[in-house]
């Protein structure tokens, strides 16, 4: 999959010119996009960046890649990142590795969403992959009982909601210092009825589900974008 992720990452990089500001998202498909665009930039591309996440940030100073802190008048033109599912709607699911709040908060300042992924994450239905849900750490016991309730009040019965990290003894805490839960719900029928109720709860800090974005997808196989 290497090989469809790169093409994506590279028909990216056709979308970007000279002043643009863009988002620099996370995951192993826009570190490919770092890679060729900090060629462009070592080539004399006049861009710069906000990071979505720390991982993102620590690469893309390594590459010499120029970054800057959003004030209240950013726009950016353009976040590049990747998704763990697409659905028809352009609906996402986000948070694989653990980014989703980084990713969104950058998102939500960006003109455009290009998602740069492989096709394995084109899918009918939403769910499959299990949905991170950020959670803080106080009393966290409340949040995952109030996210059970909320998922049995909504249908999804037999969910299995687990804490990323558990069963190897330590919970994975994100970049916020935050939790995550990830939500084993098969299919997502309702994608932003799901969002709206778990956003809800106190203690929940955001999803994966990404609903609403201006999406320009370029999804590829092994011989180029599909
Ligand atoms: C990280 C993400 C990633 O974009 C998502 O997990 C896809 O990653 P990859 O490109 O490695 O398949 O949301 O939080």
């Amino acid at each position: 999959m290497t090989s469809a992720k790169r093409h994506a990452a590279n028909a990216a990089l056709e979308l970007i010119g000279d002043g643009m500001k863009l988002g620099l998202g996370t995951g192993s498909t826009a570190a490919l996009f770092l890679d060729a665009l900090a060629e462009k930039v070592r080539g004399g591309l006049d861009i710069e960046g906000v990071p979505t996440s720390q991982r993102t940030e620590e690469r893309a100073r390594e590459l010499g890649i120029p970054l800057f802190q959003p004030d209240e008048t950013t726009r950016l033109d353009l976040v590049i990142d990747g998704a763990d599912e697409i659905d028809a709607q352009g609906r996402m699911i986000k948070g694989g590795g653990g980014a989703m709040l980084g990713e969104k908060i950058v998102a939500s300042a960006a003109a455009k969403f290009v998602l740069v992924a492989d096709v394995s994450k084109r899918v009918g239905t939403l769910g499959r992959f299990p949905l991170p849900v950020e959670v803080v750490p106080f009393a966290y016991a409340t949040t995952i009982r109030a996210i059970r309730e909320t998922l049995t009040a909504l249908g999804y019965e037999g969910a299995k909601v687990e804490l990323r990290g558990a069963e190897g003894g330590g919970f994975a805490e994100t970049d916020s210092g935050n939790l995550i839960a990830d939500l084993h719900l098969g299919r997502i029928m309702e994608p932003e009825e799901l969002d709206a109720a778990l956003t809800l709860i106190p203690g929940v800090v955001t999803t994966g589900l990404f609903i609403g974005f201006d999406v320009h997808p370029l999804i590829a196989d092994e011989n180029g974008i599909t």
